[in-house]
């Protein structure tokens, strides 16, 4: 994304990258990059909504939409000034992140970030496919469509923040690649309900992942690394040192990480990044360009493991 980090470590977008003090910890713990907080275009309307709501207007209708726009410009503003605090007091480089309801408002927002001076943007698109009207064809140019309108509002580098349900994810990230976009992240975890079945209701589930839930970016890391020129960022499920070499081996550029360290403490980025440095030398690696991508399936020397053939035969030997 033609970014300079010092090493390939980002903190992913989440609480832990929501205030300029955490911003700071993460700079001073080894983070690479943060990718801030998402700014929640939703979260601003049912804000302001709630807010309003509460307005007497009987007198002056015209005052609640009034209201409602101060409102928004009220807490973009308050984003806006998290970028520039931020900006003002680390070096790393800052990735803003969006999320938007409006197709207006993703450009807005991102000429607003770009503006105020985030290094690059990462859109954190959330579109469930749950509508049986809306076919998988229609998502995707929604998709196409929100990374289009960004790339030609904006001139700083655009990553897409992506989740697991795309039926052609191979010609999905070239096709977004066509359309603008610089980095793709592999891929956002996205909340899931549970069931309690003793009070027979729905409960939220557990914000936190497992590392069992890694294998899944790998794979896809390491088939799409050397297919598709953007930069790939691995996210979900790495939790330590052997994660992210994995996924460095895989292709992708960083390795973006959450659950690990709302666990262990932000300064585990300094265990993880000396624990990577030791494996480096035992292997003679002088930097992480060295190896990013030598298992990816284009580079691989055994290519065929990534490949249906492996399966069936994995399948076939078992007894
Ligand atoms: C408390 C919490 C807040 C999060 N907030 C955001 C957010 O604002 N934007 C976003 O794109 N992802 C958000 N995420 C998702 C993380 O960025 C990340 O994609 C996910 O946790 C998977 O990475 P992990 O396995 O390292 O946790 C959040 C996750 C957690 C646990």
């Amino acid at each position: 994304m033609g970014l300079r980090l010092r090493n390939p470590l980002v903190v992913a977008s989440s609480t832990l990258t929501g205030s300029v003090k955490k911003v700071v910890a993460c700079e001073k713990a080894g983070a690479g990059a943060v990718v801030l907080k998402s700014l929640f275009e939703e979260q601003i309307l049912q804000e302001t909504d709630r807010l309003a709501a509460k307005l007497d207007t009987t007198a002056h209708p015209e005052a609640h939409d009034l209201f409602k726009g101060m409102g928004s410009s009220y807490f973009l503003d308050d984003y806006l000034k998290l970028v520039e605090d931020v900006k003002k007091r680390v070096q790393i480089p800052i990735i803003a992140s969006v999320n938007c309801v409006s197709p207006g408002s993703w450009t807005s927002y991102a000429r607003r970030l770009e503006g105020v001076g985030a290094d690059a943007l990462e859109l954190n698109v959330f579109l469930l496919p749950s509508d049986p009207l809306v076919s998988a064809r229609e998502i995707e140019k929604s998709y196409l469509d929100i990374v289009r309108r960004v790339r030609k509002s904006v001139a700083i580098p655009v990553a897409v923040k992506l989740g697991p349900h795309f039926t052609g994810l191979a010609a999905m990230t070239e096709e977004l690649r066509k359309a603008g976009a610089n980095g793709i992240t592999l891929f956002n975890r996205f909340y899931r309900p549970e069931i309690d079945i003793e009070a027979v209701k729905v409960v939220p589930a557990k914000l936190f992942s497992s590392d069992k839930e890694m294998p899944f970016s790998l794979q896809w890391i390491a088939l799409l690394s050397s297919a598709v020129a953007v930069d790939f960022a691995a996210n979900t499920g790495i939790h330590d040192s052997t994660g992210v070499i994995k996924q460095l081996l895989a292709g992708a550029k960083v390795a973006e990480l959450c659950t690990t360290l709302f666990e262990n403490g932000i300064d585990y980025l300094q265990t993880i990044l000396s624990e990577l440095s030791s494996w480096m030398d035992r292997h003679a690696f002088a930097s992480p360009s060295d190896f990013t991508g030598l298992l990816s399936k284009g580079r691989s020397a055994n290519p065929e493991l990534f490949e249906r053939g492996h399966y069936i035969r994995s399948l076939v030997g078992v007894n």
